[in-house]
């Protein structure tokens, strides 16, 4: 695969989560052109990205054609417009015969999609599972992304490559080597706590797929992410709910790729999809996926190493209560990250606390912190050592009564 591509996850916008089937050349223009001016782009999102529906027919030749009447520019000009704004532009396809909305898919066409799509100046390609076949019929998924991998860089162009297999066949076990991120469950909705049936897969609020993300942090890294699936931030029923959920995939050095539309969008939400400390947390450049620090049925603390020693903390109100929330960092466990062997020690040393949403410092690690936290919604804190704790001798070393 290409290096370099996704040394920190990926950042963007995709069609999907909003807009279906619904999409056009322009709003991919007005997109970008909203991305260019709304702060996104210079946030980091840089992927604008089509997801499945744009596909016209093939030609004789058996090259791949957008549709006709959704993009009668085409793809090339579209590239173009896009990069223009210093943008990129992403494109969708799938492994088995059609897509999962039944248009074309790349099966035995994969070193000519590969060439078109470098042809037209593609950016980022979103590969999905459908139609791979049944049971013992069904294609092998490390060949079959091996095979576009590989179709890819013969076509010479550097593409990240998006591997939507829906966690079945466990990408994480072999993703590394073939693509830049890898989808962890089947797709996310709309709302906070829920799973929705479609007969034979269903789709998860953002709890439950946050929930699904256990175990796997070890796999993801610079090069290589756990994709949690396109945010629906903006699409949830409150700003708290946005707020939560995007936080949440920065503590998991996830992709953040939009998912609403972004054309017209509130200040409020921009202010939440724009967040540079938040923003931050997710690209450190360590790339050290975040984990569970201890979890209540109500109330979750997810921490993150990130670089030159710093720590991100969140407090997670999952309930559908007001929650008080005090830590004492004196007397409660340090955090110590299995994984990295990381560790605080907060009786030795004091770490400076600054409250990301709130764009704030508070008080340093020395004290405790106290907070109320509304009804689905974080407290997002950085930690950054400042210095040794005085010790309990040096504090309170009495004058000689001789
Ligand atoms: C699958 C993917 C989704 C989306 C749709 C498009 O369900 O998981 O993210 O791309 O296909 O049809």
């Amino acid at each position: 695969k290409f290096d370099g591509l996704a040394d920190t996850p990926p950042m963007g916008w995709n069609s999907w989560n909003h807009f279906g089937c619904q999409i056009d050349e322009d709003l991919i223009k007005e997109t970008a052109d909203a991305m260019a001016r709304n702060g996104m782009r210079d946030a980091g999102y840089e992927y604008v990205n089509i997801d499945d529906c744009w596909h016209g027919e093939r030609d004789e030749d058996g090259f791949i054609q957008p549709d006709p009447e959704r993009f009668p520019s085409g793809m090339k000009a579209l590239a173009d417009y896009v990069h223009e704004r210093g943008l990129k532009l992403g494109i969708y396809s799938d492994a088995g015969a059609k897509t999962c909305a039944g248009y074309p898919g790349s099966q035995g066409y994969e070193y000519q999609d590969a060439m078109q799509y470098a042809r037209w100046g593609i950016d980022y390609l979103k590969y999905d599972w459908c139609n791979t076949g049944e049971g013992g019929a069904q294609r092998n998924p490390v060949e079959a992304y091996t095979t576009m991998r590989d179709a890819l860089y013969a076509a010479g162009r550097p593409i990240v490559l998006s591997i939507c297999e829906w966690g079945d066949n466990e990408p994480w076990m072999w993703g590394e080597e073939i693509g830049h991120l890898w989808r962890t469950t089947g797709d996310i909705i709309n709302c906070w706590d829920c799973e929705v049936g479609h007969g034979n897969w269903s789709s998860f609020g953002i709890m439950n797929i946050l929930d699904k993300q256990d175990g796997l942090r070890e796999y993801a890294g610079p090069g290589h992410w756990n994709d949690p699936d396109m945010m629906e931030v903006g699409n949830l029923s409150t700003p708290a709910e946005d707020r939560a959920h995007f936080t949440m995939w920065a503590m998991l050095a996830a992709p953040l790729i939009a998912g609403t539309d972004i054309r017209d969008v509130s200040d409020s939400l921009r202010t939440t999809l724009t967040n540079e400390e938040i923003i931050a947390v997710d690209q450190d450049p360590l790339g050290i996926q975040g984990y569970a620090h201890k979890k209540t049925a109500d109330v979750e603390i997810w921490v993150k190493p990130l670089m030159d020693g710093d720590w991100a903390m969140t407090i997670l109100n999952r309930s559908d209560e007001p929650q008080d929330f005090e830590y004492d960092f004196m007397n409660e466990y340090a955090f110590e990250d299995a994984l990295t062997g990381r560790r605080t020690a907060f009786e030795k040393e004091v770490y400076d606390v600054r409250d990301l949403w709130a764009g704030e410092d508070l008080a340093d690690t020395s004290r405790p912190i106290r907070k109320r936290l509304p009804v689905h919604d974080v407290l997002a804190l950085r930690l950054t050592p400042t210095g040794p704790m005085p010790t309990r001798q040096e504090n309170e070393i009495e004058p000689d009564p001789g």
